[in-house]
């Protein structure tokens, strides 16, 4: 067979000449393929998922199954992306399914640079909510 068909959008091609993903940036693409991958059917924010939450964990120690630790890194974050069941977090079940082969290098660097995004500082996302204002004294 001659040539190859490509199923990319005009629009699509042309931000994949230009080198980005539809424009968003790393991490906003990360965000969009923890929707799409269905990482975030697991990794639910409130702890009720049946894998841990990933927010605040860069930097830290992370506990195994077997009493072993290692440090929330890059380096980590890809390992439990391609090879989930390598190191299984303490509590948990190896019930991930490893995504080596669905995604690029590209989208797996956007995946960590979201994931890691989950523990910056909150100053450097949205600004956090006011504190809540006294009620008003009301006088009678
Ligand atoms: C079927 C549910 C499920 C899906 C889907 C899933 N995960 Fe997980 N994930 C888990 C479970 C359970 C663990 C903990 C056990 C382990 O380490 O394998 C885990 C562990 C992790 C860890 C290490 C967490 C820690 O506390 O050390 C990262 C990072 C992670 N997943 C990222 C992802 C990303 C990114 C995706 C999507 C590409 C994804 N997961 C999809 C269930 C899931």
């Amino acid at each position: 067979m001659i040539g190859w068909v490509t199923a990319m959008t005009p629009a699509d091609y042309q931000s994949w000449l230009s080198g980005g993903s539809a424009g968003g940036s790393m991490v906003e693409n990360g965000a969009k393929l923890f929707t799409d991958l269905a990482c975030s059917t697991c990794h639910v924010d409130n702890g009720q998922g049946r894998g841990p939450v990933l927010k605040g964990l860069y930097g830290k120690q992370v506990l195994f199954n077997g009493a072993q630790t290692t440090t929330f890194d890059d380096a980590y974050i890809r390992e439990s992306i391609l090879n989930p069941q390598a190191k299984v977090v303490s509590g948990f079940q190896p019930m991930m399914p490893t995504f080596q082969g669905l995604v690029t290098e590209e989208q797996l660097l956007q995946l960590i640079a979201y994931v890691k995004s989950l523990s910056e500082p909150p100053s450097a996302g949205p600004a956090p909510p006011p504190p809540a204002a006294e009620p008003p004294a009301v006088k009678k």
